[in-house]
């Protein structure tokens, strides 16, 4: 097998130069930049990301990752648009927060994998789900479908970004990708949200008007529970019970303990990984992470390509 063989090549990826609409600030620094990108809004599904420059700056040379919040879509029901909520970090975020509608960045998506929901049904003809021979980018696609009875989602930091798209799509809100695919609906959806102060807590009401049940954690106690956010993934799973799927997103240490909850507790866990990355279509190497293999060993594997989104289990923290 090539060892360059990867699950989710870019192969549905466009690189375009696009007029931002709008750049909302929505908590401390944070802020919601809305571009029109029609090609990337009707291809885009949950969990996956795009590239983003701004065009003609030379500092930052290079793009960084951003994940799908979610698509705008138009009267007619064409995705156009496409929102992504980012924290203002560094090079990159510090100049964006500053640019105004009608200033112009590049972008290149839809990219990564996404997370699974039926093995092997983005991208494909609805004649050809479960096709052994179809070459979708996810035919090889091993992770647990997200099922149908609880979700639980676990942000930490901006790692709430991925989710909102996720949740429509649980709760049968909205549709994505081309031709838009379906998942079976989630009876139940929670966000445990946690963030340093009540100050950076952004997007809860997004999830709210959703009908997504919230249960939010500050370092400092400024808002909701005290202390980690893993606390209250804890909390969830011993007050809930039925089938629950735990997907994570956010600081490195606080998705291994929440990949190590889901473990003791035996209940499916996906993670998007949020490793700095320079191209984001599988040619620098930039990105890679640990990821186990099926003898036991473990490899290098590329986030941009192999992911964001991995099988908790997989990931070697
Ligand atoms: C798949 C994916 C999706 C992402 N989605 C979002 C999103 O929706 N919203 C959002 O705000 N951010 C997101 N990120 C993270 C974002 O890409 C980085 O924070 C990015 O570096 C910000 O660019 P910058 O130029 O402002 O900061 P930089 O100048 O690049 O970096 C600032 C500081 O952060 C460090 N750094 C850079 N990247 C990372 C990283 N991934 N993890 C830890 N430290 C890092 C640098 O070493 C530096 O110290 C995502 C990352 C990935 C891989
Ligand atoms: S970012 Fe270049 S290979 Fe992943």
């Amino acid at each position: 097998m090539n060892p360059l063989h990867a699950k989710s090549y870019a192969d549905q990826a466009v690189q375009r130069t696009v007029e931002i609409v709008e750049n909302a600030r929505l908590a401390k620094d944070t802020y919601r930049v809305r571009f029109k990108a029609p090609e990337i809004a009707r291809r885009i599904v949950p969990g996956q990301f795009l590239m983003l420059r701004i065009t003609d700056l030379n500092d930052p040379l290079i793009g960084r990752p951003l994940a799908l919040y979610d698509t705008v879509v138009e009267a007619d029901g064409r995705p156009e648009a496409v929102d992504v909520v980012y924290l203002v970090k560094g090079k990159l975020t510090s100049r964006l927060w500053q640019m105004q509608a009608g200033q112009r960045v590049d972008v290149w998506g839809p990219l990564g994998n996404g997370f699974c929901q039926e093995p092997g049904t983005r991208g494909q003809e609805p004649g050809a789900r479960n096709s052994t021979t179809h070459h979708s980018p996810l035919t090889t696609h091993s992770y647990p479908p997200i099922p149908t009875e609880h979700l639980i989602m676990v942000a930490g930091g901006i790692g709430q970004t991925p989710f909102l798209a996720l949740a429509q799509e649980a709760l049968h809100r909205k549709r994505y990708g081309e031709p838009p695919r379906d998942m079976p609906r989630a009876r139940r959806v929670t966000l445990c949200y946690g963030a340093r102060t009540a100050e950076y807590l952004a997007c809860v009401e997004d999830f709210q008007r959703l009908g997504v049940e919230i249960r939010l954690a500050t370092d400092d106690g400024s808002l909701g529970h005290h202390g980690l956010v893993t606390d209250l993934l804890q909390q969830c799973l011993a007050e809930h019970h039925g089938r629950p799927h735990i997907v994570c997103c956010g600081p490195e240490p606080m998705m291994a303990a929440a990949a190590k909850i889901a473990h003791e507790a035996r209940i499916p866990c996906q993670v998007s990984l949020e490793t700095p990355m320079a191209c984001g279509v599988g040619i620098c190497f930039t990105c890679v992470a640990k990821i186990r293999q099926p003898d036991g060993s473990w490899d290098y594997k590329r986030t941009c390509v192999d992911g964001p989104v991995f099988d908790a289990e997989l990931v070697e923290w």
